[in-house]
């Protein structure tokens, strides 16, 4: 009757995802079991993401209707945590919307406290942030099914105060997870049969751990991951320019395991604009940084995000990003449009003065340029061959698996007696913009 169950529902990035399997693991710990239906839950966690004014509309229209279910069940506690939770704690404790507990990114030890606290009918809340919080010592509960990729949190926070970005208030001060529990996570991983890890942080290439005579770098520690079996693939994101130094990007050359892709987020093609966003670097930097990933990792492909419509972009400016874009050939990119966001360096010191269409139209230019990119690159790849780590079933087709290459494009392919987990060759035999298309090759 009284069986503790936890409903958890994940919006934003990796980091939230990778935070939930922590937050899941601290209540298991206090004898909640997950369950993946809503409606059997008694406690249900939303956790949240701030990044985009889109981004929260979605998570307001989520709360009405799971405070629907209160109504068929008054023991039920909702709580919402994450980046909302740090940013709006005040708005969503407010009765209308059924919300029981808020906890910010580094409260999650508190939670079981919090959900008590709860019992006879209270509001609770913790939104402290934390300089230390890294969680080192909590084993994430899985909540991937397929058993063979892993998000592996190394760093938490940042203190790059890039203009537009919520993030710094919503995550605090950046600090470094000690590199024998990630790399004693990453064993227990690839004991377990997973075969693919991504290292997470807001800024994974600004890790520095410093404790006594201690002090590892990102570079360091990457190696040491890829070290502990070169048949663990492993990846890392989010990277920013500023920081990709050639150390790091010749420890990528000489292990084969670390994946030739890199996420490296440009977000303007503009001298001026970069410069207005803070993000301490130009674009002569930039193009720099991607030469020298060419020439050290040629087989690398590269990820991006684009802001288009930041305050004061002209369509002079607009342009440059257009041209740059032409000029690296990105084989992904994500882009957004320009959401001011309150409390930042840009809602305060400049005009979101971009009207909406031209940031629509902007936009629209950013997408169909990087689509024409997208295809060429995969078009490009038709007639190879791709050592693929089988990750699924496809979802869209029957009996075909799914998986990705070392480049982190997602491969279709028709394969037999393949299962998650395993090695395949694949010639690749056509493509869309997003994905390749390809079958077994008998060996
Ligand atoms: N508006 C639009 N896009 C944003 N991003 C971050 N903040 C904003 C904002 N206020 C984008 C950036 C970042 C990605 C995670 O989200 O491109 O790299
Ligand atoms: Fe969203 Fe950024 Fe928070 Fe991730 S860190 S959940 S992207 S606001």
């Amino acid at each position: 009757m009284n069986e503790k169950k936890l409903y958890i529902e994940t919006y934003g990035c990796q980091m939230n995802f990778s935070d939930s399997e922590i937050v899941a693991s601290i209540l298991r710990d206090n004898d909640y079991s997950l369950t993946a239906d809503v409606k059997e839950a008694n406690l249900i966690l939303v956790n949240t993401c701030s990044i985009r004014e889109k981004a929260e509309e979605r998570v307001w229209k989520r709360l009405r209707e799971l405070r629907s279910l209160k109504k068929r069940n008054p023991q039920l506690k909702i709580g919402v945590i994450g980046c909302m939770a740090e940013r709006l704690h005040d708005k969503l404790l407010a009765p209308e919307h059924g919300v029981d507990l808020v906890a910010g990114p580094d409260a999650y030890r508190t939670l079981p406290y919090l959900v008590d606290q709860t019992a006879a009918g209270a509001q609770a809340a913790n939104i402290q942030l934390s300089l230390e919080e890294t969680y080192a010592d909590i084993e994430p509960v899985r909540l991937d099914p397929s058993g063979v990729t892993a998000f592996v949190s190394i760093m938490r926070g940042c203190d790059n105060f890039c203009a537009y970005c919520v993030v710094p208030f919503t995550r605090g001060r950046e600090r470094s997870r000690n590199p024998q529990t990630i790399v004693d996570e990453v064993k227990h991983l690839f004991e377990k049969g997973y075969r693919d890890v991504t290292l997470l942080g807001q800024n994974v290439n600004s890790y520095h751990f410093t404790e006594g005579n201690t002090s590892v770098g990102f570079p360091e520690l990457l190696a040491r991951v890829a070290s502990v079996d070169p048949r663990l693939r492993v990846r890392f994101t989010t990277s920013h320019p500023k920081d990709l130094s050639d150390s790091l990007i010749k420890v990528i050359a000489a292990h084969p395991n670390i994946c030739r892709s890199i996420h490296l987020a440009v977000q303007s093609g503009s001298n001026e604009v970069l410069r207005r966003m803070n993000r301490k670097y130009t674009r002569e930097w930039f193009l720099d940084r991607v030469r020298s990933i060419r020439q050290h990792i040629p087989d690398c492909t590269l990820s991006t995000d684009i802001i288009a419509g930041f305050c004061g972009e002209t369509e002079e400016d607009h342009q440059q990003t257009l041209s740059l874009m032409d000029e690296v050939r990105f084989d992904a990119a994500f882009m957004f449009r320009y959401s001011e966001r309150e409390g930042t360096i840009a809602a305060k010191k400049y005009k979101d003065d971009v009207p909406d269409e031209v940031k629509a139209r902007r936009l629209q230019e950013i997408i169909d340029l990087q689509h024409k990119h997208s295809l060429a690159s995969n078009r490009a790849d038709v007639g190879k061959i791709f050592e693929v780590l089988a990750e699924g079933f496809s979802k869209r087709s029957n009996g075909m698996l799914s998986g990705r290459n070392s480049q982190n494009k997602v491969i279709v392919f028709k394969a037999e007696n393949v299962k998650p987990g395993d090695y395949v060759n694949v010639r690749i035999t056509g493509c869309t913009a997003a994905t390749l298309i390809g079958e077994q090759v008998s060996q």
